[in-house]
């Protein structure tokens, strides 16, 4: 298999904006603000940034409200064009006003967009904090460009209100560009646990060398499992973090949960389910037995995606 990368023009320009070393500084610092500001809010803010992340919908949030702005930005496209073509027709002023309501609400929801995706952002690092970065950037070009087309509009500068419009969804394209880049190439939304499981039950580590509330790792067949003993019980979740890899034996074990020592996403120990974000999907979780001094595990029917 050839490494080499892929050519044109669209994989040139994402070349450049990965060499744009300078951001640097500037990515840093606006990710410690996010970071800070939702630190400030305590518990509501805790929330505010599940919410964001997508934690309570078992997937990210952003791509969902992307659709927002892409479905109302291309309505009013759609409209305009008719709008522009027919200057006689009796209905135009109806045309009119549904470009401008869907103007409106594209601008609703690519702010929302907006908020989610940089609460996912804040966490990312290397090209994909980068790719991240322009993405955003250009996301705000269009958003400015359309309110500026809204604020035209309202003025009775239609044609100038077109124009601007036209311009925001041509650079909306070039952001879209980056955000499915961001997912296919940088892998940045999906899920990295690991879903294979072990056939039946199958020897993990040795009963003695668990102590209470003390993460270990074990290979189960080429499985990573962690295993926690608390308070009477072992529990076995999946060791490599849904969220972006990170390794849970590594972690802490807070309360009932096991907490990723990457970004701090909380996994309860019991199920394997999202306590706090970043991640939004569940850890796979394992039944636990012990038999001749070893723990064996085996993977429970209904945890995680196993469901699905
Ligand atoms: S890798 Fe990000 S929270 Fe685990």
């Amino acid at each position: 298999m050839s490494d080499a990368r892929p050519s044109g023009f669209a994989e040139s320009a994402v070349q450049v904006i990965e060499r744009q070393e300078w951001l640097v500084p500037l990515e840093e610092g606006l990710q410690r603000a996010v970071s800070a500001a939702f630190q400030a809010g305590g518990a509501a803010g805790r929330a505010v940034k599940n919410f964001l992340h997508g934690t309570w919908l078992g997937h990210p949030l952003h791509p969902v409200l992307t659709d927002v702005p892409i479905g109302a930005w291309t309505t009013a496209l759609v409209f305009d064009a008719l709008d522009a073509r027919g200057r006689r027709w009796p209905w135009r002023s109806v045309l009119q006003r549904r470009a401008d309501d869907a103007i409106v609400l594209g601008i609703v929801g690519a702010v929302g967009a907006a908020l989610a995706g940089l609460t996912d952002w804040q966490h990312t690092g290397g090209t994909a904090r980068r790719t991240g970065f322009a993405h955003a950037t250009l996301n705000t070009l269009a958003l400015g460009l359309y309110v500026g087309s809204l604020a035209m509009r309202r003025r009775g500068a239609r044609r100038a209100g077109r124009s601007l419009a036209g311009a925001g969804f041509g650079v909306l394209l070039a952001s879209a560009y980056l955000g499915g880049r961001l997912v296919y190439r940088e892998h940045i939304g999906v899920d990295h646990a690991q879903r294979d499981e072990p056939n039946g039950f199958a020897r993990a580590v040795r009963e003695a060398d668990l102590r209470e509330g003390q993460p270990v790792r074990a290979d189960v067949g080429g499985v990573r499992v962690v295993l926690v003993r608390r308070h009477g019980r072992i529990h076995a979740l999946g060791e490599t973090c849904s969220h972006l890899g990170g390794p849970l034996a590594e972690g802490e074990v807070q309360d009932g949960a096991i907490v990723c020592p990457w970004h701090g996403s909380r996994f309860a120990l019991e199920d394997g389910r999202v306590l706090d974000g970043p991640a939004t999907m569940p850890q796979p979780c394992f039944e636990t037995r012990v038999r001749d001094g070893f723990v064996e595990v085996r993977r429970r029917p209904e945890s995680g995606l196993a469901a699905a």
